[in-house]
């Protein structure tokens, strides 16, 4: 009897829209592995049945994406630290019999900003936007040696308990823009062309503004910034990094990253 050939999901809520499958199996025909990846939309309360199916082998492993990162948390075996100090989880490997719990778009942020080549040690950063992927920015930073990282949500609530989890962050009013070196913009504004309200203008010297997202490739974020002579950057390279580490742990293999790869993900 043939071995079950291995499968792959990525799961969240909207995931029409997921690029994740276009990347992996892209990458899994490339390293001739014998394995499909797919996408799956979940309500919460499907949650626990389709982990199960992970510890029972009839999934192989999973990729977690936007709302359940930290709603997975309690039905698996184990995290790694940076999951468990996060309380995100965005892949899920079926390790010695435990379901085990992973981040890996700490390292794509990590990597992202190492890419291009930006020194973001001693930066002074400031953070739009307090959801699931800016516990893993912040962790990153901290990693990355920032000088300061200032938080900013529309419901100050969330930046607060971002605060209980991270010491070392301020958190300021929504609204009021900062002296800083590098801008992040981690909230979902701007996936339908949104403008966010920010003064673009009053900062003299040269900053990095980076989108968390990539579709569109340029968000109004980022097109204004560049109007203004910042550099400008969208979340590509963070989402084909956190791939190729979620990769590398199911397959023990690191894909290329090439022109194609980029291509692959051409979305407008
Ligand atoms: P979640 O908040 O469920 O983790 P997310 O997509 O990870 O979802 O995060 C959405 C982020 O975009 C949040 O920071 C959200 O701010 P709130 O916490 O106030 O909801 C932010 N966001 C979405 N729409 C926004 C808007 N119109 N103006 C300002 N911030 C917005």
């Amino acid at each position: 009897m043939s071995a079950q050939m291995k499968n792959y999901v990525v799961i969240g809520n909207p995931i029409a829209h997921s690029l994740s499958p276009d990347l992996h199996n892209y990458w899994l025909k490339e390293n001739n592995i014998d394995a499909v990846y797919d996408k799956i939309k979940l309500e919460k309360s499907e949650i626990k049945d389709f982990i199960n199916k992970i510890k029972n082998q009839k999934i192989s492993g999973c990729n977690v994406t936007v709302p359940f990162k930290k709603d997975v948390i309690p039905f698996l075996d184990k995290l790694s630290e940076e999951a468990k100090k996060t309380q995100s989880v965005n892949t899920i490997t079926f390790e010695n019999g435990l379901l085990v719990g992973h981040n890996t778009d700490i390292v794509g942020f990590q990597k992202s900003i190492q890419f291009i080549n930006y020194s973001i040690k001693n930066k002074k950063i400031f953070i739009l936007g307090a959801g699931g992927v800016v516990p893993s920015i912040i962790f990153a930073l901290n990693k990355m040696e920032v000088s300061k990282i200032i938080v900013s949500n529309r419901t100050e609530k969330k930046a607060k308990d971002l605060k209980d989890q991270f010491k070392n962050i301020d958190v300021v009013e929504w609204g009021r823009s900062q002296e800083c070196d590098v801008i992040i913009n981690a909230t979902s504004l701007g996936l339908n062309n949104e403008t966010i309200d920010f003064d673009f203008s009053n900062n003299l010297n040269n900053k990095l503004f980076y989108d968390v997202i990539y579709n569109p490739s340029e968000s109004n974020f980022l097109k204004e910034a560049k109007k203004f002579g910042h550099r400008a950057e969208n979340g590509k390279l963070m989402f084909i990094y956190q791939a190729f580490e979620a990769f590398r742990l199911w397959h023990n293999v690191e894909p290329n990253i090439t022109k194609e790869t980029f291509k692959l993900l051409k979305n407008d």
